[in-house]
């Protein structure tokens, strides 16, 4: 049991949750040998499931050969692994560089977009426009492109200037309201902000294909990165996709921005699924354009950390990859991912549930509100999403609370339902069960 009198600086001192001993396939042990079903894969990292021998067996394998080089030298787990990842990106994304999480690998991106203008006769473009609702990372390049009110509120003071466009949810965009389909006003917003900031200052615009921790399961309509696409290019604005959630198969293709035909971003920031959690490794890639433009005149680009690119990480999410496309675990998480969601959407005929969004592999969300008819939230401190969690947890099953204010800032109830890609039919069942259970018990308690 953690306490708040330990060693650990805490991130939330109250936190009862059990410590965990080991784990295998889908499931987490805790000490006291209760197993918990893990259906959000820790943070939408664990896609092959735990305790993998293959994997383990290639972290031996390299640790007896050499863990740690520094960026001078090259290492054959590096130079494979960047292969992998080229040859498995769309379009030209033919350049790699690593680093050791997600917060690292968007604030590349923001850092190779500056230095790319920088380099090609744009010195004024540095701004990144970025979404409302939307989540980069947790360092301040990263938390200023970021949308999270609540998570931004702290360090303001610290933050960039960054400007901010409506996010794409349709239940609660102030432009489709009362319309029909989506109008895509809220991509035409791009082009509007661009305007009015002055393009020369717009270095890039930064979104997820489909909405990770934020905005659990949102994919935006088939127009809105193709129009996105088309507006930056029209203004020289670098595209910058992360993929930390969606990428290596999380949406049932190898990356999120496939949903998209013909999309491909200038630069793609990578994280969580590429080691599947086994060890801290992220990734940047960009098209050959942006790496020979930042190269045109000098011979090194200054950025970089310790960690990136060490052959112990290379090589275990070299194996993680190499076991993905083995046993064709794409595939199945867009299997697993329609069942889950045919699973869950019987949920749309609760009174507090609002909607039910999923059907692209395994990234599913559930959003809950007050007044359904007119999507009216409950009030934040009612705590209706960790009194959800915190059900489904005691009976066995973890799932990722949403961020609040998912839908202005402050208000909005959601939780997220992402399992490793090996889950099976039985516990897809189970998961489904617990939360059509707990959604039961939610509004009987909350009076409907
Ligand atoms: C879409 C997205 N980008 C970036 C990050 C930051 O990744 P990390 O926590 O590994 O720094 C996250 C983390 O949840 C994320 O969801």
């Amino acid at each position: 049991m953690t306490t708040a009198t330990d060693s650990i600086f805490h991130r939330v001192i109250t936190n009862n949750w059990p410590q965990i001993s080991h784990g295998k396939d889908c499931y987490l042990y805790a000490e006291d040998g209760r197993a918990y079903l893990d259906a959000c894969a820790g943070v939408h990292v664990v896609s092959i499931g735990h305790g993998v021998p293959e994997i383990s067996a290639a972290m031996q394998t390299q640790a007896d050969k050499v863990c740690f080089t520094y960026a001078r030298f090259l290492t054959q787990p590096q130079i494979d692994l960047a292969d992998k990842l080229t040859a498995m990106a769309p379009g030209d994304l033919n350049r790699v560089f690593f680093v050791s999480g997600g917060s690292e690998a968007t604030e590349a991106g923001l850092k190779i977009a500056r230095k790319y203008h920088l380099e090609t006769g744009n010195p004024k473009k540095y701004k990144v426009i970025t979404r409302w609702q939307s989540w980069h990372g947790n360092t301040l390049g990263a938390l200023s492109m970021s949308g999270r009110s609540t998570w931004r509120e702290d360090y303001m003071p610290y933050l960039l200037d960054f400007p901010h466009i409506t996010f794409p949810n349709p239940s609660h965009c102030p432009y489709c309201k009362g319309q029909p389909a989506c109008t895509l006003s809220c991509a035409e917003e791009l082009e509007r902000v661009i305007k009015q900031e002055g393009a020369d200052y717009i270095a890039a615009f930064i979104a997820e294909p489909i909405s990770g921790t934020s905005c659990c399961g949102l994919k935006p309509p088939p127009d809105y990165f193709p129009t996105l696409r088309e507006i930056c290019d029209r203004h020289n604005i670098l595209m910058i996709i992360d993929e930390v959630v969606t990428g290596f198969g999380r949406t049932g293709k190898n990356f999120g921005i496939e949903h998209w035909q013909g999309v491909v971003p200038d630069i793609m920031a990578t994280g969580k699924g590429l080691s599947s959690g086994y060890t801290p490794i992220a990734a940047t890639l960009v098209r050959d354009e942006i790496y020979d433009g930042i190269y045109k005149k000098q011979n090194h680009y200054v950025h970089g950390h310790t960690y990136g690119g060490n052959p112990l990480s290379c090589a275990i999410a070299l194996a993680v990859q190499n076991y993905i496309a083995d046993n064709d675990l794409v595939a199945r998480c867009a299997k697993m991912g329609d069942l889950l969601h045919e699973k869950l959407l019987p949920l749309e005929a609760s009174p507090i549930v609002s909607a039910v969004r999923g059907g692209h592999g395994l990234l599913n969300g559930v959003e809950f509100s007050k007044d359904k008819s007119t999507g009216e939230p409950f009030d934040p401190q009612q705590g209706v999403t960790s009194a959800f969690v915190n059900r489904v947890f005691d009976k066995g099953v973890l799932i990722m609370p949403g961020s609040a204010g998912m839908i202005d800032g402050v208000n909005g109830d959601h939780i997220a339902i992402s399992p490793p890609f090996t889950i099976n039919e039985e516990q897809i069942e189970q998961v489904a069960q617990v939360i059509v259970d707990v959604v039961g018990e939610m509004e009987q308690e909350l009076g409907y």
